[in-house]
């Protein structure tokens, strides 16, 4: 298979999945619009049609709530074939906006490859985020003011980080009384192998989490007092400071304020520090009802370097987990006693974060890590397809098929020269 086919491939895909202003993430399994997988469709479709492509980001946009929250599923048009959907949600009447969605957020990497698109085509660019520009600094400030208490940014639902079942929220999610849930009919486990997907329980506290929010009307400081879940993500973190950084060059070159955005990088500089876990020495998330760390080396941690953080004390770790998986990098540590190849957010490699934690590598100048891992996420594609996941032993695909964001991160990041990177 040549490389001109796989990107023909990809560019199916995104048209594919493609409904009218906004992508799916993949048919059936994930069908409505979601944050950060949009802010990847983006950067993928800005490889062959740049309007479209900021039209993605527009769209995600449109959902954006009064409080200035991005959420992190917009329900567009309603599918019974996901679960929770919107009337579980409820967030219809305190949104402010008429759009339904989820009653949380997302990763922020929009405002990141926003900026690739911005810089892909500038005088077009500059118009459409005159229009934005605003939009991406109240989500910014959401974020700063409702997730920032700890100095890191927090999650108040394991959904939050983008990682579902990391094993980051293991501990704070065994504090989760769930007994309350009631019957309910998940509808993932019927698009995919049950073995790939967070478990029973799991689901139980995902919803309880989302019931005590939605009965306190999606109330902030509610959430932050009594909310059942509140942990401090490197994720979170990291893409939030790196967001704010390009934020803040975008601000510069249509001449506005910055000096507020100047003000959130000092601040996360300093709140990444708290997220250093002397015990196991690296970046870690830390439950903030109970002061504890998670314990765990996860790929979040990678993504110091996409933060601008040249945290040498990390490259140990990084070598070790390049030489302990064959298609690396894997998304827990494989020595965790909690390690799981196959299941979701709990070993197995995802080629988006693999993208971020490259685009961090080549920044900071560590090329041959960048080239390892733009390598392995070659052949995983090559062999297994767009896939969701996959196994970093053997390299079988698994989760969900014909992802948006895989195929996205293969046009504008692995299939690329890396000169051209
Ligand atoms: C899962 C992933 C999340 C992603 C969503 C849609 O929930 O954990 O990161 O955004 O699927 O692909």
């Amino acid at each position: 298979m040549t490389t001109l086919s796989l990107s023909d491939q990809a560019i199916a895909i995104l048209r594919g999945n493609d409904r009218g202003g906004y992508t799916v993430p993949t048919e059936g399994l994930y069908p409505y619009q979601w944050n950060w997988d949009s802010a990847f469709a983006a950067y993928g479709f800005a490889e062959f049609d740049l309007p479209r492509a900021w039209q993605e980001i527009e769209t995600l946009f449109s959902g954006q709530w009064q409080n200035g929250m991005v959420p992190h599923i917009l329900f567009h048009q309603k599918d019974d074939g996901y679960f929770p959907g919107p009337d579980v949600w409820g967030t219809d009447k305190c949104s402010g906006n008429a759009v339904s969605s989820s009653g949380i957020s997302q990763p922020p990497v929009a405002a990141t490859f926003t900026r690739a698109l911005f810089e892909k085509d500038i005088a077009f660019g500059k118009e459409k985020l005159e229009a934005l520009f605003d939009k991406f600094v109240a989500w910014h400030g959401w974020f700063m003011r409702h997730r920032g208490e700890s100095g890191a940014i927090c999650v108040t639902h394991p959904w939050e980080s983008g990682r579902d079942n990391a094993a980051d929220w293991d501990a704070a999610m065994a504090n989760v009384d769930a007994s309350n849930v009631g019957d309910y009919t998940r509808r993932d486990t019927s698009h995919v192998n049950p073995e790939m997907r967070p478990t029973k329980r799991d689901y139980d506290v995902y919803l309880s989490i989302l019931y005590f929010a939605r009965d306190n009307g999606w109330d902030e400081q509610r959430i932050l007092d009594d909310g059942l879940f509140r942990v401090a993500d490197p994720t979170l973190t990291f893409t939030l400071l790196r967001a704010n950084r390009d934020l803040k060059w975008m601000g510069e070159q249509l001449g506005r304020d910055v000096s507020e955005i100047d003000g959130w990088i000092v601040a996360l500089e300093e709140g990444v520090k708290s997220l250093w876990n002397e015990d196991i020495g690296c970046y870690d998330a830390k439950d903030l009802r109970t002061g504890l760390f998670a314990g765990n080396v996860t790929s979040a941690a990678f993504l110091c370097w996409y933060a601008g953080i040249d945290d040498k004390r990390m490259l140990p770790h990084l070598e070790r987990f390049l030489i302990a998986s064959p298609h690396a990098v894997a998304s827990l540590d494989p020595t965790s006693p909690h390690y799981n190849p196959k299941r979701y957010w709990r070993g197995p490699v995802w080629v988006i974060v693999n993208t971020l934690i490259g685009i961090g590598l080549e920044d900071a100048g560590y090329r041959s890590e960048a080239e390892r891992i733009r390598s392995d996420c070659a052949r995983l594609i090559e062999g297994g397809g767009f896939a969701e996941y996959f196994d970093p032993e053997d390299g079988t695909p698994a989760g969900g098929g014909v992802f948006t964001w895989t195929a996205a991160s293969w046009l504008a990041w692995v299939s690329k020269d890396p000169k051209e990177a």
